[in-house]
């Protein structure tokens, strides 16, 4: 190597370097409340279950106060709860390893155990600097009394998800695809919606991301879709910029404008590192036909 490419390679390792840091100033500069905002406004979208909406969407003053029926079919009919910082009706009585593990684990301070559809199972890969983020964050938003109906599960609860979680890291951010996945499981729970169910409820894991699953409600029914590759029946054949604009607004790739569950509104403001993440995910997925 002559001494000038020599250089060159220097060169090209320090501003390498200099970019790294800048971009690990950029997260080192965000607070744990604001990662807790965007996670549980944003990403996250607590508030998709957890805000009570209208026929003009979601009902103002109450974001997070819960009393929103989530879910009502023959299994169970599942109200989210209050989770703003009232003592009375929310959380505000509990401590942040409480919140934390009803988030993280499903279980109460009480002991009790969290029903479905809150997606526990893919919460228990959520990172310890990410719960306690959404911890810090919810413990901010204005507390809201407001009492919640009480959930019916006509089915057993598992008496907990599993053991206790102990500790987790995220992925590197770095490694957009682990990151996109750690983004669409714990995070977004992409997977929970978009993956087939087997008998007995528990997903098939072999066909992680196919859909299928029917989401009934005031629009009637939406069926969720194939995000794998298969350039059929997924997302294979769609562009970068096809498969961001129906995440951020709801919008199909032939113009059809999709139904709820899905949470476009919070959607809509994923940073675009984790909207890149998140397609060089679903782009990893090994094509499954539907
Ligand atoms: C798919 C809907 C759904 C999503 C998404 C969801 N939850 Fe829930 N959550 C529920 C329901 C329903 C309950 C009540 C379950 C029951 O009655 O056993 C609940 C209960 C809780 C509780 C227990 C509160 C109490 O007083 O019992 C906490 C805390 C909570 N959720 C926090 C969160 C946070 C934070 C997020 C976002 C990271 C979130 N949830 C996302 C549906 C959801
Ligand atoms: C609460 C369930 C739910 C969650 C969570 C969810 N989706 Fe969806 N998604 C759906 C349903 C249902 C549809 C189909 C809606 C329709 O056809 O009207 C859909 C449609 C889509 C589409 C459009 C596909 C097409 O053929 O038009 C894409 C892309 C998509 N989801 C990606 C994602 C990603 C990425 C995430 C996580 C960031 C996510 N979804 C989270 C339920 C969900």
């Amino acid at each position: 190597m002559t001494i000038e490419a020599w250089k060159r390679v220097r060169r090209g390792t320090a501003m390498l370097a200099l970019a790294l840091a800048a971009s690990l100033g950029a997260a080192a500069a965000e607070t744990p409340l604001e990662r807790g905002r965007y996670l549980v406004e944003t990403i996250a979208a607590c508030g998709n279950c957890h805000t009570p909406k209208g026929p003009d969407g979601p009902l103002p003053g109450k974001a997070l106060a819960g009393n929103w029926v989530v879910e009502d079919i023959p299994p169970f009919r599942a109200v989210a709860s209050n989770i703003t910082p009232d003592r009375a009706t929310g959380i505000g009585g509990w401590t942040d390893a409480q919140i934390g593990r009803a988030i993280r684990e499903g279980i109460r301070p009480d002991g009790s155990v969290i029903g479905p559809p809150m997606p526990i199972g893919l919460y228990r890969g959520l990172s310890d600097d990410d719960l306690a983020a959404m911890v810090a964050y919810l413990r901010s938003v204005p507390a809201v009394s407001s009492v919640s109906e009480k959930s019916t599960y006509r089915i057993p609860l598992p008496p907990s998800y599993g053991p206790p979680v102990g500790r987790v890291a995220a992925p590197p951010r770095a490694d957009a695809v682990a990151y996109g996945a750690y983004l669409a499981g714990p995070v977004a729970h992409c997977t929970e919606c978009h993956t087939p169910m087997l008998e007995g409820g528990r997903r098939d894991t072999t066909k992680l991301g196919a859909g299928g699953q029917a989401f009934a409600g005031p629009w009637g029914s939406a069926v969720a879709a194939n995000l794998t590759s298969s350039r059929t029946s997924g997302l294979g054949a769609w562009t970068d910029a096809e498969i961001e604009r129906a995440i951020r607004t709801g919008i199909s790739r032939d113009g059809r404008r999709l139904h709820p569950p899905m949470a476009f509104a919070e959607y809509r403001d994923i940073a675009p590192p984790d909207m890149a993440a998140l397609i060089a995910f679903l782009r990893s997925l090994p094509p499954v036909e539907r």
